[in-house]
């Protein structure tokens, strides 16, 4: 069987998953959705794995679900199989997600970029929720993330017309970290994954943790989790060297312990 996916490291502590079905626009097939969870889960288990790209082609990141695999389910089908509830072991990986997003980002595309903690888009990039023009609705997410990322009148806009948004919308939305011309987009993904990944693990994966409890709890609740975590950073290797090296003025040798 052909793979959906490549796998590579193309910077000290960075791995990068590419999205690799070029002629269905990267749609989202079953089998994409195991490669590329289990490969994400394996990169999580991994010490020297300090940030992950996802990306696609400068033409698609993904064009969503795979229509042509969705269309003969039955209702009986899909809720016994619990379609898509798979994603959720991306959602659960610890290890900074960074979306290199080209192209197209539309349904399950745009949907699997917003599993991500960084959304780096090209200025070619568009994203959609088109799931109404073909009969379903938003089913890896898009309801709730979008609805959380952009507020509710975009998030319906979207979602009720199915258009697309592009780039400079996405980012004055707040959806997208920031924009960068369509060729730098690989190398500004390499960069920012390797940034992240230079900084200590630990502290980077309560960063994570810390700023998703965010969408899950109350205000103190959360200022609580966050000075827990905060106290805990104390108990690292690392933050004993980041301000030993900040005091001597030199650059901290991080060991992500
Ligand atoms: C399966 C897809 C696909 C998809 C594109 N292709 N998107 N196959 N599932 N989501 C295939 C096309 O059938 C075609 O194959 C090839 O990729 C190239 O696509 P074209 O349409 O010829 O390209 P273009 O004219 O450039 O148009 C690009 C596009 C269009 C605007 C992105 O492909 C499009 O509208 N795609 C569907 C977008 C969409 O509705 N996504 C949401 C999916 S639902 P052939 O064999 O003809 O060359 C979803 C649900 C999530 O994500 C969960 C809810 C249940």
């Amino acid at each position: 069987m052909t793979g959906t996916i490549l796998v590579d490291h193309p910077a000290d502590r960075v791995a990068r998953i590419t999205l690799d079905r070029p002629t269905a626009l990267n749609a989202l097939n079953l089998q994409a959705m195991r490669e590329i969870t289990t490969t994400a889960a394996e990169l999580d288990r991994d010490p020297n794995v300090g940030a992950i790209i996802l990306t696609g082609s400068a033409k698609a990141f993904a064009a969503g679900a795979d229509i042509k695999e969705m269309a003969p389910r039955s209702f009986s089908d899909v809720f016994a199989e619990d379609w898509f509830a798979g994603w959720d072991t991306l959602s659960r990986v610890r290890t900074p997600l960074i979306a290199a997003v080209a192209g197209y980002a539309l349904g399950g595309g745009c949907e699997l970029a917003m599993i991500c903690d960084v959304l780096i888009a090209a200025d070619n990039a568009k994203f959609g929720q088109p799931e109404i023009t073909l009969g379903v609705i938003p089913g890896m997410g898009g309801s709730q993330r979008l609805t959380r990322a952009i507020g509710k009148a975009k998030a319906m806009d979207l979602i009720l017309t199915g258009r697309m948004m592009d780039a400079d919308e996405a980012e004055r939305a707040g959806l997208v970290s920031r924009i960068v011309p369509a060729d730098a987009l690989p190398e500004e993904g390499v960069t920012t994954a390797s940034k992240v990944a230079s900084t200590s693990k630990p502290a980077s994966m309560m960063a994570k943790e810390a700023v998703n409890r965010a969408f899950e709890t109350s205000l103190s609740e959360g200022l609580l989790f966050e000075r827990r975590l905060f106290h805990s950073t104390f108990a690292t290797h690392d933050q004993k060297e980041g301000m030993a090296a900040f005091t001597n003025k030199r650059k901290p040798d991080f060991r992500h312990t």
